[in-house]
């Protein structure tokens, strides 16, 4: 059997450098390289309502927002299958067979859970559809029979989960579920990163991220306005580079290409690293390279962007066809779980012909 990818985001705002580097970039480079029979990418509206249930809008609005940053990314329509996962009721009912293999306190343990219900400050007034999303993740991953689940490392534990409820499955049923693998990304840089005013996690209500559709100018506007080292006030005094986000863009963007295009004077990010920590060097000159390098990497996105933002109609009917795979997929793995779990009535003849043995 070949190797099946699913992964996915949440519908709540546009994709940002984040999403680009920690996800996008590699599953652009995963669907070219081949090695993937299928590939699904799941736009989760879904999951999202689990904790936006008063603004279906805000979900709805969004879901040609990340479509357009996909496929601009150069996620293809005929190499990946795009779709949405509230159009796979299958996933529901998936979900609703795992939730009997999970227990409270196993899904209270779950670090995401924890950290995503300190974050929104939920503490008793927990909606239980956001408390079980771990369980709807699996059901997301199993029903396409992923093998391979390329996200990020906030994702760990939802792995980790998902491969004890296969594992559960299986043992309880008999061997039906695929044990998925999660996929990090390789360059450590591109983990988690930070917003352009050095807080941890880029997000929207800190308006902290560089958006894939932001203009050119609004690039370079945040770039040039990026947090840095603080106690790097003049261009002599040394520079501390660990934690320095604009560094930390650069691990996860630039290549020795770069260096030699745009500041062929060093060999490399190593080399201007050791001038920053040494002084000498301003944070203008690195953060105009920044820019140049981001400029490179983001022009061809935003660029076709533009043309997909003029066939709209076009965006929903790639969507539309992804759905009708999706679904047809999801439907055959329901088949063969209902018939692991002997709840297959009207199929299965053996159950039928004991009945008539029985009464005869
Ligand atoms: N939880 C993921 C996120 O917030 C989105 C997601 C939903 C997902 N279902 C998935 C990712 C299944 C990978 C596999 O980004």
């Amino acid at each position: 059997m070949g190797k099946i990818i699913l992964t996915g985001d949440r519908p709540t705002g546009r994709l940002h450098v984040g999403h680009y580097v920690g996800s996008l970039r590699e599953r652009v480079r995963l669907q070219n390289s081949g090695e993937f029979e299928k590939i699904f990418i799941m736009i989760a509206d879904a999951q999202a309502l689990t904790d936006n249930a008063e603004h279906p809008e805000k979900v709805r609005e969004n879901i040609v927002e990340v479509a357009l940053d996909y496929m601009s990314c150069g996620l293809d329509p005929e190499k990946s299958v795009i779709f949405i996962q509230s159009m796979v009721p299958e996933l529901t009912e998936l979900s609703f067979y795992f939730m009997n293999l999970v227990t409270v306190s196993r899904l209270q343990r779950n670090p995401t859970v924890k950290s995503e219900i300190q974050m929104r400050n939920f503490e008793a007034s927990i909606p239980v559809g956001f408390f079980t999303y771990p369980i709807s993740q699996t059901s997301d991953i199993t029903a396409f029979k992923a093998t391979t689940v390329p996200v990020g490392e906030d994702q760990a534990p939802m792995l980790e989960q998902a491969r004890e409820i296969v594992h559960k499955f299986n043992t309880v049923y008999g061997e039906t579920l695929v044990m998925p693998d999660i996929l990090l990304p390789q360059n450590k840089a591109c983990l988690r990163l930070p917003g352009i005013d050095g807080k941890a996690k880029m997000s929207k209500s800190l308006g902290n991220c560089i958006y894939l559709a932001d203009s050119q100018a609004e690039v370079k506007k945040k770039v040039m306005s990026m947090f840095t080292d603080p106690g790097h006030l003049r261009v002599e005094d040394p520079g501390k580079v660990e934690g320095n986000p604009v560094f930390i863009y650069l691990e996860a963007f630039s290549t020795p290409e770069h260096f030699a295009r745009y500041l062929p004077e060093y060999a490399g990010l190593e080399e201007l690293k050791a001038h920053y920590t040494r002084g000498g060097l301003g944070d203008v000159k690195v953060k105009k390279f920044l820019n140049k390098v981001l400029e490179e990497q983001l022009s061809p996105i935003r660029e076709r962007r533009k043309e997909l933002e003029k066939d709209i109609p076009y965006v929903y009917e790639v969507l539309k066809k992804g759905c009708d795979i999706a679904r047809d997929t999801a439907a055959q793995t329901l088949s063969e779980v209902r018939r692991a779990m002997k709840i297959n009535y009207f199929e299965d003849q053996s159950l039928i012909a004991e009945q008539v043995k029985k009464y005869q």
